[in-house]
């Protein structure tokens, strides 16, 4: 498949008119998919988690789902953030949930470029509330997908890399 144009992307909010649209989408990750065709909306309904879809032309093509969250600083951790004058216990954040591509647009830039549009967002709204940082819990093998936006380490178990994202590098 050649190259997509990445300004013919747009952005919607998942709601009843476009969920049969999410029908087909094809992220080869079975949580991923069942999530955004079963329990997205509902999410969403009960103000848990809201999601967004990515179209090219009329292809859904990606997603992402999030909420906001918190970073607890713990045991040793509350030392380093000392030593960067953060000293509350928590830090407010906005976690992203959920974030799939399509396996049919893989390697196009579209996950950049919804990774982007939420780093974008949350600068946006953090001169409106306080949040200073984006998390995610990715699995393993996108770690480095994710610190290619300096996205850290915070924790990490055998099946999932907590990270967070110091909304401050883009100021
Ligand atoms: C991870 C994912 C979102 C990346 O989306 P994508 O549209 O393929 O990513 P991009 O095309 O924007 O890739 C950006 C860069 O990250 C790299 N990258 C993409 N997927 C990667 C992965 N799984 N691991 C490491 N690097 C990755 C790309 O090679 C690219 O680098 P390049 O510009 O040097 O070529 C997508 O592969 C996906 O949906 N995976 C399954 C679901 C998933 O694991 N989601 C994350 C849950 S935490």
């Amino acid at each position: 498949m050649s190259k997509i144009d990445l300004t013919k992307l747009h952005i919607e909010k998942l709601s009843d008119d476009n969920l049969s649209l999410t029908e087909d989408f094809d992220c080869r990750d079975l949580d991923l998919n069942e999530f955004l065709k079963e329990d997205a909306l509902d999410h969403q309904k009960e103000h848990i988690a809201v999601t967004y879809l990515c179209f090219y032309e009329e292809n859904l093509v990606g997603y992402f789902t999030w909420l906001t969250d918190a970073i607890e600083i713990r045991g040793r951790d509350k030392r380093v953030f000392r030593k960067i004058g953060m000293t509350y216990r928590t830090y407010p954040a906005i976690k992203i949930g959920r974030l799939a591509i399509d396996k049919r647009y893989r390697k196009q830039g579209i996950g950049s470029y919804l990774l982007k549009t939420v780093i974008s967002n949350v600068l946006k709204y953090s001169e409106d509330i306080g949040c200073r940082y984006i998390t995610v819990d990715a699995y393993p093998m996108v770690k480095d997908f994710y610190g290619r936006m300096n996205f850290k380490i915070y924790s990490q178990r055998k099946n999932v890399v907590f990270m967070y994202l110091d909304i401050e590098e883009y100021l």
